[in-house]
C-alpha cells in the first residue's frame, strides 16, 4: 500500500465520524444512529457510492437539521469528505466504509428517509446487471431500511445507458417517479442539484458530458403490496447499456 493511502487509513481510523469495520461501531450502531451518534431526531440521507463525500459534506452544510451519511467501501476516497466533516466540525456527518451490499449491518427498517445515488459504476455488462446500484436487487435493498413513508431517491449519472436502464426498471416497478432528465444543466435551477457537484460530475462537465438526473420514490419494504416486492422471480433486464464510462479510478 502506498504511503498516502496509508496515511489517510490512518486519518480514518482516528476519526470519530468515520465507521468502519475494527471500531466497535460498526456493528453497533445499527438502529440508533439519532440515539448515540447524533443525538438528535433528525432525518437520515445517505449518499451511496460517495467517493469523495461531495453530496454527504455539501448538503449537510446547507441543512444542519437533517443528518447526513456518506458510504463507500474505498477508504482511500471517503477520507477527504469525513476530514473536511471532521476540521469544519460539522455535527450532522457521517461515513461508513462498507460494501453497499451489506447496508443492513448499519442501517435498520425506517432509518432512512432519503438516498442520492451519485455517479454509480455503469457496470454495463450484462451478466453484472445485479452489480448495478440501482437494479432490483438493490431497489429492495434500500426499501428494507426505509422510513415507513418511503424513500426519497436521486440518482444523477453521465451514462446514457444507466439512465435509460434504471427509468425503465423504475416503470416496470412501478415506482414513482418525481422528475427525470437526460441533460439536468439545461432542464432545471435547483441549486442542490447544479452547485453540488462531485468528482466524476466536474470531469463529465469539463468535456461536455450532459448530466442524467432521475428523483423517484421507494416504498418502505412494509407495503409488501407494491411490485418492488411481489414480482419476486423478476426476469432479468437484458437492456445492453449504450455508453461506457469515459473515466475509471
Ligand atoms: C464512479 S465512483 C463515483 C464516486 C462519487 N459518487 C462521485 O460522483 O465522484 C463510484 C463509487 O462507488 C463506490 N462503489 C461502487 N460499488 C460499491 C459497492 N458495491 N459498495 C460500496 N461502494 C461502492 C466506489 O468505491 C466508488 O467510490
Amino acid at each position: 500500500m502506498g504511503r498516502k493511502k496509508q496515511i489517510n487509513f490512518e486519518k480514518n481510523r482516528r476519526n470519530p465520524k468515520v465507521i468502519e469495520p475494527g471500531k466497535d461501531e460498526f456493528l453497533s450502531i445499527r438502529g440508533k444512529w439519532n440515539d448515540t451518534f447524533f443525538g438528535n431526531d433528525s432525518p437520515i440521507v445517505l449518499e451511496i457510492g460517495c467517493g469523495r463525500g461531495e453530496y454527504t459534506v455539501g448538503l449537510a452544510k446547507r441543512y444542519p437539521q437533517v443528518n447526513f451519511i456518506g458510504v463507500d467501501i474505498k477508504g482511500s476516497r471517503l477520507w477527504k469528505g469525513a476530514s473536511q466533516a471532521l476540521e469544519e466540525n460539522l455535527n450532522n456527518v457521517a461515513f461508513v466504509r462498507n460494501k453497499v451490499e451489506n447496508l443492513q449491518q448499519q442501517f435498520a427498517e425506517n432509518e432512512v428517509s432519503e438516498i442520492w445515488i451519485t455517479f454509480p459504476d455503469p457496470r454495463p455488462k450484462e451478466r453484472d446487471e445485479a452489480k448495478r446500484l440501482t437494479s432490483l436487487r438493490f431497489l429492495r435493498l434500500y426499501s428494507l431500511m426505509a422510513h415507513q413513508q418511503g424513500l426519497k431517491a436521486h440518482l444523477k449519472t453521465d451514462d446514457l445507458g444507466l439512465y435509460e436502464y434504471s427509468l425503465g426498471l423504475f416503470r416496470e416497478l412501478n415506482l414513482q417517479i418525481e422528475f427525470f432528465t437526460d441533460d439536468l444543466y439545461r432542464s432545471t435551477n435547483a441549486e442542490e442539484l447544479l452547485n453540488i457537484q462531485t468528482t466524476y460530475e466536474k470531469r463529465y462537465l469539463s468535456i461536455n458530458k450532459p448530466i442524467k438526473y432521475i428523483q423517484f420514490l421507494i416504498p418502505a419494504a412494509s407495503v409488501p403490496h407494491h411490485p418492488l416486492f411481489q414480482q419476486l422471480d423478476f426476469p432479468p433486464i437484458k437492456r445492453e447499456l449504450k455508453e461506457r464510462k469515459a473515466f475509471t479510478g
